[in-house]
């Protein structure tokens, strides 16, 4: 909807707003950006009203597709009904999306934490691991990218995101898919650490996936040493790569889960789901302001039943392999756009130089053509080199075919 006492305004003009009032730390993608004023579906509308098919999904977020109606109706209908309150009192939609969560999660996770962002969710996770297991030290992954709040920051493995000049201590980081390092760092400390914290792919860190062994090895070690095993599915929960959660591809069960993005398809909510064991080390009063809000467990509860009731996962998987099939045969025609990988609708090429490396200059390039021609991807990756496919997973195979069009048309423009 339009607010006529400020029509849409070019991007030219929101750049210059943005330029004098946001700090500067706020980033965006394009040489050229584009103002989005709306969204339908699998698609993004600009204030020139192009539209593009939207190949990110405001970083996984909208999974079941803008303004979808299914669930923009029933959280109207709890906002005329009850905006908020907070978790102090009881109420209806947080505790049902609880329960609704616990069926879907794997194995005994059943005990629900809500917030109202993934770094929210990550921070009260390994709180939670210290507080259970009475230990203060953090194992993470290179290549990890887990928010923006102090420990979310310094657990995160990409020096593009680890912001804070002077980093905490306690935090030991791993070679991502590699368990002999694991092995090697744990024989020689493993009973200091509270938590291995980890993405099961890694999205921000280049859409990469670990061998099969990878996961259900660290489980065993974790096991062996006490450590709680936490899985950040901010990025890959709620059918992204196929399933409900990225940790199903290795039959691996966390102690603890932290979910965020495509839960609410839009609307801030988070949480950290762990057992009743763990759950039980938590007992001093807890509490967040947003934390269950009436209108974004609504939001959550009606997309987790519009994932069931349109088989996302199922589609997921169909509409990935078609492609990732695309996307392979434009890589066979062009050097510098490598092989997809990553599983479901979390697809990611890397794009390097006539040498083999990493090429960030080209894949910005790439980036904005793509755009150009009517396609929003993503680009993430420790070189800032890997162009990621995440768009809606209600996507048909027309649009998976839109989506090849416009990366073959940018490949060829920048290849
Ligand atoms: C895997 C992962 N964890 C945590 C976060 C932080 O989430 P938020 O931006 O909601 O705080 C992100 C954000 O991109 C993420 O991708």
């Amino acid at each position: 909807m339009v607010d006529t006492a400020c029509p849409a305004v070019s991007a030219a003009d929101l750049l210059a707003l943005k330029e004098r009032y946001l700090i500067p730390c706020v980033y965006h993608f394009y040489q050229r950006p584009l103002a989005i004023v709306s969204g339908e579906g699998a698609y993004l509308i600009d204030s020139t009203g192009r539209r593009y098919i939207d190949g990110f999904s405001g970083v996984t977020v909208m999974s079941a597709g803008h303004c979808e109606p299914a669930i923009i109706e029933p959280v109207t209908e709890q906002m005329r009904t009850l905006q908020h309150t907070t978790s102090i009192y009881l109420t209806e939609p947080v505790l049902r999306l609880a329960e609704r969560l616990a069926s879907i999660t794997p194995g005994d996770l059943c005990r629900s934490f809500f917030c109202a962002s993934g770094s929210e969710a990550v921070e009260g996770a390994l709180l939670l691991a210290a507080l259970h297991t009475g230990r203060r030290q953090v194992l993470a992954m290179n290549g990890g990218l887990h928010g923006r709040t102090r420990w979310g920051m310094n657990v995160t493995g990409l020096e593009m995101w680890r912001t804070d000049p002077d980093p905490i201590d306690g935090v030991t980081h791993v070679p991502f898919g590699d368990i002999e390092a694991l092995e090697q760092c744990l024989a020689a400390e493993g009973e200091r650490y509270a938590a291995l914290i980890a993405e099961p792919i890694q999205g921000n860190g280049g859409v990469r996936v670990p061998d099969p062994g990878y996961w259900p090895a660290v489980r065993r070690l974790c096991d062996r040493y006490g450590i709680l095993l936490v899985f950040d599915e901010v990025q890959t929960g709620f059918n992204r790569t196929g399933h409900w959660f990225a940790c199903e591809h290795w039959g691996v069960v966390p102690d603890v889960l932290a979910v965020s993005k495509a839960l609410g398809n839009g609307f801030p909510i988070a949480a950290f789901i762990t057992n009743d064991t763990v759950a039980a080390s938590y007992t001093r009063p807890g509490a967040s302001t947003y934390g269950g809000n009436p209108v974004c467990a609504a939001a959550a509860l009606a997309t987790i039943r519009f994932h069931q009731d349109r088989r996302l996962g199922e589609n997921a998987r169909a509409r990935g392999a078609e492609l990732r099939d695309g996307l392979r045969s434009i890589a066979r025609r062009c050097r510098s756009f490598g092989a997809p990988r990553g599983i479901g609708l979390m697809l990611g090429c890397p794009v390097t130089d006539a040498s083999g490396r990493p090429d960030p200059v080209r894949t910005d390039m790439m980036l904005e053509s793509f755009k150009d021609h009517g396609l929003l991807a993503g680009k993430t990756g420790a070189d800032r080199n890997v162009l990621t496919f995440m768009p809606p997973l209600t996507i048909n195979t027309a649009e998976v075919g839109l989506i090849l069009e416009c990366v073959g048309l940018g490949v060829a423009d920048a290849g």
